[in-house]
């Protein structure tokens, strides 16, 4: 699988103004600033494709990206990020929780962890959560390049125990980081794959 075309289409609020959910579809969600809007630029290797910020809560709003003309990647708002939530109801926020449970084109939801963390309670509550709705997940762990080898595999492995706890079994994972392009090639690869079969 190569990135051969993208093309920002629409940014909503509403997951029914969301383009018509007849291509399949692959989007990022995560804690605000694990780092989603750059996954989606180092996966379509365009910089300034997804608007990203050093500060939390940069994207508020659902945003799809049409890609090699056949399918979508789409940019989530974060999660976990109270101060610029004015939806004080408990959960993962209105927008995110709507477009989980009506996008019917969702092919699988990426679900983005910082790899520098030990497992964060709302991720944990989050896989939970997208799990029990019956929505295909992958784990993403991002920013792997600001740790060394060992502490990444000590985290993962901690991890991996935590959600074994209550999961049968492991969901599909991946190590990346945006900066230094890693898993890059098995993302696109995983994506190859979902689109084939
Ligand atoms: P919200 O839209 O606020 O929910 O955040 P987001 O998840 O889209 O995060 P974003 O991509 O805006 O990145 C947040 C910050 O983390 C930015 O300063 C990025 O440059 C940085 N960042 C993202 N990915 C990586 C990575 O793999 N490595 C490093 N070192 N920094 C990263
Ligand atoms: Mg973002």
């Amino acid at each position: 699988m190569e990135i051969t075309q993208a093309e920002f289409v629409s940014s909503y609020a509403d997951v029914r103004k969301c383009p018509a959910p007849d291509k399949p579809e692959f989007a990022f969600i995560g804690r605000s600033n694990v780092g989603k809007s750059s996954l989606l630029n180092m996966l379509t290797q365009r910089k300034q494709l997804a608007k990203t910020s050093v500060k939390p809560g940069k994207t508020q709003t659902i945003n799809h990206f049409i890609i090699n003309n056949a399918w979508y990647l789409v940019d989530l708002p974060g999660y976990g990020y109270a101060s610029v939530s004015k939806d004080k109801r408990a959960g993962f926020g209105k927008i995110i929780e709507q477009y989980v449970l009506k996008r019917e084109n969702l092919y699988c939801l990426f679900i983005l962890i910082d790899s520098r963390l030990e497992p964060q309670k709302i991720d944990l509550e989050f896989i939970q959560w997208s799990g029990s709705k019956g929505v295909p997940i992958a784990l993403v762990f991002t920013k792997a390049d600001k740790l060394k080898k060992n502490e990444l595999q000590k985290n993962l492995s901690r991890y991996e125990s935590t959600l074994l706890q209550t999961w049968e079994e492991l969901p599909p994972i991946v190590v990346t980081s945006a900066t230094e392009k890693t898993g890059r090639s098995e993302l696109l690869t995983f994506i190859g794959n979902a689109l084939a079969e």
